[in-house]
């Protein structure tokens, strides 16, 4: 049985081994071609990317080359976001997956450029698989609509404006399911369609990533208080003092703390409702939240 911890030590080599090669055998102007590599080829966890092999694997689905290049799409969607998340227009961080921030070392223009890149060859990568045609407009559809302007970037906008107000619950809710949960539903989403999954297997399991997604940015938000930069390679302690609508910072450390454990038991439930496909790997995923691993 396979479980979050071991799955990722079996695919994240391959994976990263395929995003290695196939930017380095695609890129080309070489400022452009360095900045690009850097952020994505920096570590990283690689849920997205997991979380769209998992679905496969619970489906008993090979993860093969084209799996490969939809997951690292999302990588690479993932990866401009937080280049342009860390822009001091942004976030303004300084350090990212333990390096100084793709800003710090290409200069902000090169930046912005490199994110523009990732961004763009993302959809390049999903119209260039083995993919039949329909499947890859479907694919392509699902990435633009979490990742723009009714998604992630509606996100990004609604967590700069909101650090001149206090949002209610909901709205943060809202604001978290925008800028992280929609990316990572995505993820989900992608994965049931090249598993040919029914509705009702794809409805159930959007409403895990749902859950899953905000339970996600309710423990980065937490770990923001709790952890150091050593360990979360990326400066913490920030949300306070830029003034981010935050779990912690609207509901305590506790009540943030709560509400994460109460989106992973909703998370959970919707896995019970699953038929047909072998929900323990999905599960185990949610074992990411366990405060120990994280600290
Ligand atoms: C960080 O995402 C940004 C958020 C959406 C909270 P991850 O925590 O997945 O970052 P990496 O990919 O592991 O660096
Ligand atoms: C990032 O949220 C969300 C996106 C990049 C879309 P945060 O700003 O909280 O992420 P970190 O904490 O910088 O990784
Ligand atoms: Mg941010
Ligand atoms: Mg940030
Ligand atoms: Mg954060």
């Amino acid at each position: 049985m396979t479980d979050f911890t071991t799955f990722g030590q079996q695919q994240r080599p391959q994976f990263e081994a395929y995003l290695e090669q196939a930017l380095a055998y695609q890129l080309e102007e070489p400022t452009l071609k360095k900045a690009m590599q850097y952020s994505v080829m920096a570590g990283g966890k690689r849920l997205r990317p997991l979380l769209l092999f998992a679905v496969l694997e619970s489906a008993k689905l090979p993860i093969d080359l084209n799996a490969m290049r939809v997951a690292g799409a999302l990588e690479l969607v993932h990866s401009y976001s937080l280049i342009h998340d860390d822009l001091p227009a942004m976030d303004n961080d300084d350090l990212r997956r333990g390096r100084p921030t793709n800003h710090k070392v290409f200069g902000e223009a090169q930046a912005i450029l490199a994110g523009d890149g990732l961004l763009t060859l993302a959809f390049d990568w999903l119209t260039t698989t083995n993919l039949p045609a329909d499947k890859q407009v479907q694919l392509v559809r699902i990435l633009a609509q979490a990742a723009g302007a009714n998604g992630m970037v509606a996100g990004q906008v609604e967590d700069i404006e909101g650090q001149t107000k206090q949002l209610r619950l909901a709205q943060l809710k809202q604001l978290h399911h925008l800028k992280t949960g929609c990316l990572i539903e995505a993820a989900v989403e992608m994965g049931a369609l090249l598993a040919d999954l029914n509705p009702i297997q794809k409805a159930a399991l959007l409403t895990f990533a749902k859950y899953y997604g905000l339970a996600f940015q309710i423990q980065d938000d937490i770990l923001d208080v709790t952890s150091t930069a050593a360990v979360m390679g990326k400066a913490v302690h920030k949300d306070a003092i830029e003034q981010k609508n935050t779990f912690p910072g609207l509901l305590g450390l506790a009540g943030a703390q709560a509400e994460l454990e109460q989106t992973c038991q909703q998370a959970q439930q919707a896995l019970q409702s699953l038929i047909g496909l072998d929900q323990t790997l999905l599960n185990s995923f949610l074992s990411y939240f366990d405060e120990q691993e994280n600290k």
